[in-house]
């Protein structure tokens, strides 16, 4: 096979080759990581349009190498990265952490890959830095001040009491967030689908509205979605006021027929009148009451739960099972993707990586399946979704953006299998849904 000859020819010359190269210590962080990141040939797997070797262009090396880059760019965009390192903009933490992760276990580039490609293969000291890096570019970056410092360099954060809010605004977005005003029939207000008494969902696969109408997309929680990067599961929201203006008028939800005609109910309401005039000269606006819900929304946090705790410096406040369970987390990279305040929300990521998850599901694909796809229409996006946040996940039951998924077991079963390539053992699948129900946190205390 000519690839083993490639090799063949190649290995020898390897052990010169990287030896001795890494990026002089004298540059800046950032650049030290970007010049590791092109010696490395990273791009070459994971960019849309590789600078493919040249042996890409021979038959058996070069199917190999491309299906390798398919493959790769699939599972991993490496561009916004390169570009944020080169541009000086904000690296994305689920970046950090993924790349941190790769080089942890030493599976990047490929050793078939760096066999061929010579001198591509990270020595010791390029990796020490690239590690160093991530740390470092963490701590700043996104940094931890409730952990305790043993846990301070963690990708997850733990949720804060609370956030400067101002209470007028909540106590007013608070009466919006139940008011069924807000549909066309008067019945459905955000509370019935987001029941701040069952984890701020419905506990349904798809959620009723008007007329007993049903959606198509599982309902995620309002508990600390201020954390999320942008709202939905497709991201078409930015803020979470973008995202209240969405369901009053969203035909299957609240169907109600216009900003102006919710207004107008509320104009009737001397109460409301009076309520609007006192925080917003402008009175009663669709603007107005979508900032009232997101100010009310941002008091929704669920803070202490017995993982935060555990975080903060309590040792006592997870079961050995369930730190066990912690540790399996990270060790399968389930914390690269879950990472953050809420164990997800800053990415979007594909559905799929290790296997098809819509064909193994076995029922017809809907246009939800399509996710981010269906705001942006970039092939590269269909079946991407934002990475659901995983806190009070023992009370917001079904899963997945189809609810599919009835209980936690089989949930994380699936996604080991899908997004991480591990068919879990029973008994590493009890430790991590031990550590899943260990994310339950108080709402006011409660
Ligand atoms: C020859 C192609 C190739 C090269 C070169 C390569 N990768 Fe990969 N990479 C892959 C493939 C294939 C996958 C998906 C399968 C896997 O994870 O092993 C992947 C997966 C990844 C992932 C996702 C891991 C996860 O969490 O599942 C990251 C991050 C990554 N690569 C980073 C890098 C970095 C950083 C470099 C450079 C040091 C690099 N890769 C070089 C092919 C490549
Ligand atoms: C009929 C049920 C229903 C009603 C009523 C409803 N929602 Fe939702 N909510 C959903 C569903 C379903 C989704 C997911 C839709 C999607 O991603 O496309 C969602 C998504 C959200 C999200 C995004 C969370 C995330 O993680 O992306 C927030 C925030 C939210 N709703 C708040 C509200 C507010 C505020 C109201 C009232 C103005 C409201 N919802 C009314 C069902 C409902
Ligand atoms: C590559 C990124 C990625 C990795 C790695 C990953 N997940 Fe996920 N996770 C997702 C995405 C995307 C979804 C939403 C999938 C969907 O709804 O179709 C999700 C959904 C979930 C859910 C359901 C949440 C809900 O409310 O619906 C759980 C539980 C979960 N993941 C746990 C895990 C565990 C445990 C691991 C490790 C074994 C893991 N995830 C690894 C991206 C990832």
């Amino acid at each position: 096979m000519l690839f083993v000859v490639l090799v063949a020819a190649c290995a020898a010359a390897i052990g010169y080759k990287v030896a001795d190269k890494a990026p002089s210590a004298d540059l800046a962080a950032d650049d030290q990581m970007l010049a590791i990141i092109e010696s490395a040939g990273c791009m070459d797997c994971h960019s849309a349009s590789p600078n493919l070797p040249f042996y890409a262009s021979l038959p058996v090396a070069g199917d190999l190498v491309k299906a390798d880059a398919e493959k790769g760019y699939r599972a991993y965009n490496i561009e916004p990265t390169v570009k944020a390192l080169k541009e000086g903009g904000l690296v994305n933490e689920v970046s950090v952490a993924m790349i941190e992760r790769v080089l942890l276990k030493g599976t990047m580039s490929p050793a078939k890959y760096y066999l061929v490609h010579w001198g591509a293969a990270i020595n010791d000291t390029e990796r020490d830095m690239a590690m160093e890096w991530a740390k470092a570019y963490r701590a700043e970056h996104y940094p931890n001040p409730l952990a305790a410092e043993e846990w301070a360099n963690e990708t997850i954060r733990p949720i804060p009491d609370s956030l400067a809010v101002d209470s007028r605004k909540v106590e007013l977005g608070k009466l919006l967030f139940h008011d069924g005003r807000l549909s066309l029939d008067n019945t459905i207000s955000c509370a019935s689908c987001h029941n701040l008494e069952t984890g701020g969902v419905d506990n349904k696969q798809y959620s009723e509205g008007v007329g007993g109408q049903f959606g198509g997309v599982n309902a995620p929680t309002v508990f600390n979605a201020y954390f999320n990067f942008v709202q939905f599961w497709d991201g078409r929201a930015a803020t979470l006021a973008d995202q209240a203006a969405g369901p009053p008028l969203n035909p299957v939800e609240m169907a109600s027929e216009s900003f102006d005609q919710i207004c107008a109910k509320l104009q009737a309401d001397e109460n409301m009148v009076k309520m609007f005039a006192e925080i917003y000269p402008d009175g009663i606006t669709e603007a107005n009451i979508t900032n009232a819900i997101q100010e009310f929304e941002m008091t929704l946090l669920t803070p202490n739960s017995p993982f935060d705790r555990y975080l903060k410096g309590d040792n006592d406040a997870l079961s050995a099972e369930e730190i066990e369970g912690y540790d399996l987390f990270k060790e399968n990279g389930c914390a690269t993707c879950h990472a953050g305040e809420t164990l997800g929300g800053k990415t979007y990521e594909y559905m799929g990586r290790f296997d098809n998850y819509f064909e193994k599901r076995g029922l017809e694909m809907t246009e939800e399946d399509n996710g981010r796809f269906k705001q942006t229409k970039d092939e590269y996006d269909r079946h991407c979704f934002k990475v659901p946040g995983l806190r009070n996940l023992a009370l917001t039951a079904p899963y997945f953006h189809d609810g599919t998924m009835k209980t936690i077991e089989e949930a994380v079963q699936a996604m080991a299998h899908y997004e991480c390539g591990v068919d879990l053992t029973e008994q590493d699948n009890q430790k991590i849904s031990a550590f899943m129900r260990s994310l339950t946190g108080e709402y006011k205390a409660k």
